[in-house]
C-alpha cells in the first residue's frame, strides 16, 4: 500500500483547502443564522465549487447565490433546489438558459437593478415564455446597481408592475463599501442600511423579503434583524482571506482555510525573495494598503508586487527565507484566486485528502 500524500509532495503554486476549517467556517455561519431565525443563500462566486455548496446546503442553507448563469447551472449538481442570479441580466440570447434555471429549480430567480435594466430583462423573460421572479436592487452605498433610494425604489417597483413576465418577490443589497476598513459588531451603519431598505421595502410592498449580508455585515446583520431582514447572502467568509483578516477584523487568521503554497526561488537581492506565485496565482487584487498576500504564520513579510509568474516578498523578515523554502500565504482577496485555479487540494493536517476541480471555473457568461 502507498502512503497517503502529504502536502510536503505537491508541486507549487497550490492552493490549499484545509477541511476542517472549512467546515468550522461553514457552521459557524450557519449557526449565526439558524440562532436569529435568518435563511442564509451562500453566495459560491467565491469557492465555484459543487462540494462546498454541498456542504453548505447540508449545514442548512437555503439556497444559493450566484453571480453568473454559468455559475447556476454548475451548481445544479449540488442538489440546491433555490438559486438567485444577483446580476442585471439583459441579453435576450440567454432565455433559454434562463427558463432551463427556472424549469430545473423550485425558486429560481434574478436581479431587477433599474427601469432601463428592467425593460430589457422582460423582453428576456417574455422569450422564456414564463414569468420570472425578480429581487430588487438598492443601492446602499457601493455606487453599483440598484435604486439610489426609497423614490427610485418606488419608481422602479412601478416599472416592474407593469413588465408581464416579471414579479417582484423582495429587495436585496450588496453593501461592498464595509470591505474599506476595520469592522465592529454593532457598526450604526448596519442598522442604517437595515432601516433604508426596509423603508424602501414598506413602501411598495410590507409583505416581500429583504436579502442584505455580505461576509464582512452578515453575522450582524441576523443578529440585529429582529424579523426585518429574511435572508443573508455572504461568499468569502467560507475560506477567509485578508479583507476578512487584516482589512475589516471580522476573521482571525486561524479561521482562514485556504491558502496558497508557494516556493521561495531567490534571493536576488538584500530584503528581497522571490516566490513561484504571482498575478496569475495571487490575481491582481490587493488590500488597500497595497498587499497582495501575507504568510499565514505571521512572519514579518509581505507579498508587495507581483509578476505573472513572480511574487516579491519584501519585509523585516524577508532575508531570513531560503531559496527552497515552501510559505503558506493568505491571499489578499481568495474569489478571484480560486477563479484562476483549475483545482484545489483539500488537506486534512498535513494529508492530502481529495483535489477538487474548480466546477464554475471561469463560468462568467
Ligand atoms: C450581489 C452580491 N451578493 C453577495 C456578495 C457576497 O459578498 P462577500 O463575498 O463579500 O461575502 C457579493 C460579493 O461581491 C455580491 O456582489
Amino acid at each position: 500500500m502507498t502512503a497517503p500524500q502529504t502536502i510536503d509532495d505537491l508541486p507549487t503554486p497550490v492552493i490549499l483547502v484545509d477541511e476542517e476549517q472549512l467546515d468550522r467556517n461553514i457552521l459557524g455561519m450557519q449557526r449565526a443564522c439558524d440562532e436569529a431565525g435568518v435563511e442564509l443563500r451562500p453566495h459560491i462566486k467565491t469557492h465555484k465549487l459543487v462540494p462546498v455548496a454541498a456542504r453548505q446546503l447540508a449545514a442548512g442553507a437555503r439556497g444559493l447565490t450566484c453571480a453568473k448563469l454559468g455559475e447556476a447551472e454548475a451548481m445544479l449538481a449540488s442538489g440546491a433546489r433555490e438559486m438567485f442570479v444577483a446580476h442585471s441580466l439583459v441579453d435576450p440570447r440567454q432565455a433559454p438558459r434562463v427558463a432551463a434555471l427556472a424549469e430545473r429549480l423550485d425558486d429560481f430567480r434574478v436581479a431587477a437593478t433599474s427601469g432601463e435594466q428592467a425593460g430589457a430583462l422582460e423582453n428576456l423573460a417574455a422569450r422564456t415564455g414564463r414569468k420570472l421572479a425578480v429581487m430588487m436592487a438598492i443601492d446602499t452605498g457601493l455606487g453599483r446597481e440598484g435604486a439610489r433610494d426609497a423614490k427610485a425604489a418606488a419608481r422602479l417597483a412601478a416599472v416592474i408592475a407593469r413588465c408581464t413576465h416579471l414579479d417582484l418577490r423582495g429587495f436585496y443589497t450588496h453593501e461592498g463599501w464595509f470591505y474599506g476598513a476595520p469592522f465592529t459588531p454593532g457598526d450604526q451603519r448596519v442598522e442604517t442600511m437595515i432601516e433604508s431598505l426596509c423603508a424602501a421595502r414598506d413602501a411598495i410592498d410590507p409583505g416581500l423579503p429583504v436579502w442584505p449580508g455580505c461576509s464582512v455585515t452578515a453575522q450582524d446583520v441576523a443578529a440585529r434583524s429582529t424579523g426585518r431582514v429574511q435572508a443573508v447572502r455572504p461568499g468569502a467568509y467560507v475560506f477567509g482571506d485578508l479583507a476578512l483578516t487584516a482589512v475589516t477584523g471580522v476573521m482571525r487568521s486561524g479561521e482562514v482555510a485556504l491558502h496558497v503554497l508557494a516556493t521561495v526561488i531567490d534571493k536576488p537581492s538584500p530584503g528581497l525573495a522571490l516566490i513561484d506565485a504571482g498575478s496569475k496565482t495571487f490575481s491582481s487584487d490587493r488590500t488597500p494598503a497595497g498587499i497582495f498576500a501575507l504568510p499565514a504564520d505571521g512572519r514579518d513579510f509581505s507579498v508587495s508586487r507581483v509578476n505573472e509568474e513572480h511574487g516579491y516578498v519584501t519585509g523585516a523578515g524577508a532575508d531570513a527565507l531560503r531559496v527552497g523554502e515552501r510559505v503558506p500565504f493568505v491571499p489578499a482577496h481568495v474569489c478571484t484566486v480560486v477563479n484562476l485555479a483549475d483545482e484545489v487540494v483539500v488537506r486534512r493536517r498535513h494529508e492530502v485528502a481529495a483535489r477538487w476541480r474548480v466546477d464554475a471555473r471561469g463560468c462568467s457568461q
